[in-house]
């Protein structure tokens, strides 16, 4: 077996993570967390783009490998689990026989399939990836004064982005009907929800900013967009950790694990991203400088 390199970046990062969150829970910084998720992400999703489809997914499906191989012999076999042709679909040669069955029907549908679903495939991970980014630059350089124009003209790139990604993510989720291991209808129109939270949050914030200058817009804006933020991190981060867990937890249910992801990582982040807000809000001079900033008398 050749060792799965990038399957230990992946277990290395997220270590150095966990220890950035602590950091940021003892300091109530949480810039370096912010930014190593970031980082994390791009180095997963650039994979992609390097190593081509296949190679890519068998390295994610890795990832899961460890934890619901655990208490699991070869011999056994669970509703949620199953094993793919050659092995192929894992970056851990024959150490792990047994892989989630989602994650042995997503390296079929991309590694047996037509060109074109893998071009979707890129598509929604290059765009979402940028808009990702984006979304950063966004909160962390706010369009107030001098920022105001580079503001607009990153929000019009960034809504582009996600429009493109948004596309090819719902034209793949369309063909979910047929894939039980995904959960079949459920993902697909999970997978809907997913995309229809995360553009709701960005048109509501875009929308907000037609009520007019005297600042109320401005805080709708800045509302909207935590919770698009949270949003964000919930379908791409929260999704991908929760399946950590749940993977093993419900591996004799079939499609369980996979459907909480699914249905319950885009809203559970705008949640978190309007809880994130509330607390800036209320706990530092975030909120005296947005006031001051955006016009809003006191
Ligand atoms: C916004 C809501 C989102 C929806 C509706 C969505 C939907 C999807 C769908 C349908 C797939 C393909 C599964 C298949 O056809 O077999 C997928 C895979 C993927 N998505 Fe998304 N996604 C969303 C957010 C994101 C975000 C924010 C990112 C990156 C920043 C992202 C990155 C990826 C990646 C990298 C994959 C391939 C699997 C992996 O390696 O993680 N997605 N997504």
């Amino acid at each position: 077996m050749s060792f799965p390199v990038g399957v230990a970046t992946v277990f290395a990062g997220l270590l150095i993570w966990a220890v950035l969150l602590v950091r940021g829970l003892q300091t109530g910084l949480y810039r370096n967390a912010i930014y190593c998720g970031i980082a994390l992400m791009l180095f997963m999703n650039m994979g992609y783009v390097i190593n081509g489809v296949p190679a890519s997914i068998a390295s994610f499906i890795g990832i899961y490998d460890v934890l619901m191989n655990v208490g699991l012999s070869p011999e056994t076999s669970a509703a949620a689990v199953s094993m793919c042709a050659d092995n192929a679909c894992t970056a851990w040669g024959d150490v792990y026989t047994q892989h989630p069955a989602w994650g042995a029907a997503f390296y079929d549908r991309f590694a047996n399939g037509p060109a074109f679903r893998s071009q979707l495939l890129y598509g929604h991970i290059v765009f979402n990836s940028i808009a990702f980014v984006l979304l950063h630059v966004q909160l962390f350089r706010p369009g107030y004064g001098s920022n105001r124009a580079a503001h607009r003209v990153i929000g019009k790139m960034s809504f582009i982005c996600l429009t493109i990604s948004l596309v090819c993510s719902v034209w793949l989720a369309s063909e979910h009907g047929a894939v039980q291991a995904y959960g079949g209808v459920l993902a697909a129109y999970g997978f809907y929800s997913m995309a229809a939270v995360v553009y709701a949050c960005a048109v509501m914030g875009v929308l907000a900013l037609r009520r007019g200058p005297d600042g109320r817009g401005v805080t709708a804006h800045r509302v909207w967009m935590f919770r698009y933020a949270g949003a964000m991190w919930g379908s791409f981060w929260l999704f991908r950790v929760l399946l950590f867990f749940t993977d093993p937890l419900f591996r004799d249910y079939e499609a369980v694990a996979i459907l909480i992801s699914i249905w319950i990582s885009a809203p559970a982040g705008a949640v978190l991203g309007d809880l994130v807000r509330r607390r800036l809000d209320g706990t530092t001079a975030g909120t005296a400088r947005h006031r001051e900033l955006s016009g809003i008398a006191n």
